[in-house]
């Protein structure tokens, strides 16, 4: 499964290219000098230099964070949407480190990312840990948007079967999901405090927005009852800037088409729709070249791309993302920025070779600042 970019511990093409290189002379500090120059450059790498030498988190200036994130989202290489890095909007909430005061600063980052739809990229940065390591609040849920997976008596899930771990540890933190137990009950926010406890936030109704799934042609298809919520906002990764670790820095894209209809609602280890679909669309499931995956595929695809039009949310089709990237990829390079970039992430899992970016050589160059998994952190202290 090394092609999956969720298992995937590498690149896969070109081979040569395998694994994360230096950048050379690049340091953390460098994008200072994008705000800052002459003296003033000077003092404030002093500055952080003192602090980090002290073993306190960087002295960031509010605008000198926002810069950072925005330089973090520039040069995470698994995200094909860079071409908007620019435009990330950066609350900066540092002084916050209370789990009440967090889980209500997530609701408002939510509403401003949602948007009416319009949906705007969006990052909250919480405190810092005091010293490394120590304990700092985060959120235990990887998204602030998830799906219950219910595990049943006889080993059935109904509803996302990645989140069943999530969903039973709500459950033990007395979670009290709806009587019927369906396919789509959204999860509440575990997070856990300064003292290490964990404690349950529900999310108050209507706060998040989903689309139901329609298909433009295919009047049946609204029955399969299928939906998914407007804008996934990462709420578990650490963002790493000037030698700092912000270990509760939630941010959110837009998504992209294929996200939803070639892996969250398609891999038969999540909601696992082929098989219906190609049912309803009278196709033989008994003939691999029939091709009733892919044309199953493609008909979820379209549903979930002119639902989100229809409803008025902001999505990318892969097509779009791809030629996006390209035009990321060209301004880098004008830049005098060779672009850090998994092909294993950035090639959408649709069409794959109907995108430039399929065509296109990546190579992986480490970088600061970006954004990590916790399973990447621990494995480099
Ligand atoms: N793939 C994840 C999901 O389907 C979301 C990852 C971030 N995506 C984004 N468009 N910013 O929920």
């Amino acid at each position: 499964m090394s092609g999956c970019p969720f298992h995937a511990s590498a690149s896969v093409l070109p081979p040569s290219a395998a694994g994360p290189s230096s950048g050379g002379a690049a340091d953390e500090l460098d994008f200072l000098a994008e705000l800052h120059d002459g003296a003033n450059l000077a003092r404030r790498r002093a500055a952080y230099g003192a602090a980090l030498a002290a073993g306190r988190p960087a002295p960031f200036s509010a605008e000198e964070l926002r810069h950072a994130a925005r330089v973090g989202w520039r040069n995470h290489a698994r995200c094909i949407g860079r071409l908007h890095w620019r435009g990330l909007d950066v609350r900066d909430h540092r002084h916050l480190d209370d789990a009440d005061q967090i889980a209500a600063s997530l609701r408002e980052h939510l509403a401003l990312a949602q948007n009416d739809g319009a949906v705007r990229p969006v990052m909250t940065v919480f405190a810092p840990p005091e010293t490394a390591g120590g304990p700092v609040p985060r959120m235990i849920n990887h998204q602030l948007c998830a799906y219950a997976g219910h595990r049943a008596a006889d080993g059935a899930v109904r509803g996302d079967p990645k989140n069943v771990a999530l969903t039973e540890r709500a459950l033990a933190l007395g979670w009290n999901p709806p009587a019927e137990r369906g396919r789509f009950d959204l999860l509440p926010w575990i997070i856990a405090g300064r003292d290490g406890r964990e404690r349950l936030f529900p999310l108050p109704a209507g706060l998040v927005r989903e689309v139901p799934l329609r298909h433009p042609d295919l009047p049946w298809f609204e029955e399969l009852g299928l939906r998914w919520y407007a804008v996934p906002v990462i709420a578990d990764m650490v963002f790493r800037a000037a030698g700092t670790d912000f270990p509760c820095a939630p941010f959110n894209g837009w998504y992209m088409g294929t996200e939803i209809g070639a892996r969250n609602l398609a891999d038969p280890d999540r909601y696992d729709q082929l098989p219906v679909i190609a049912e309803k669309l009278g196709l033989d499931r008994r003939r691999n070249r029939a091709l009733w995956k892919d044309r199953a595929l493609v008909e979820l695809n379209v549903a979930v791309l002119h639902s989100f039009e229809r409803e008025g949310v902001k999505i990318v089709d892969h097509h779009a993302a791809s030629a996006e990237f390209m035009k990321f990829y060209e301004r880098e390079r004008s830049a005098g920025r060779e672009v850090s970039a998994r092909w294993d992430w950035i090639v959408p899992p649709l069409s794959p070779a109907t995108t430039e970016v399929y065509h296109t050589p990546m190579r992986e160059i480490a970088r600061s600042p970006d954004f990590l998994t916790r399973a990447e952190v621990a494995a480099v202290k």
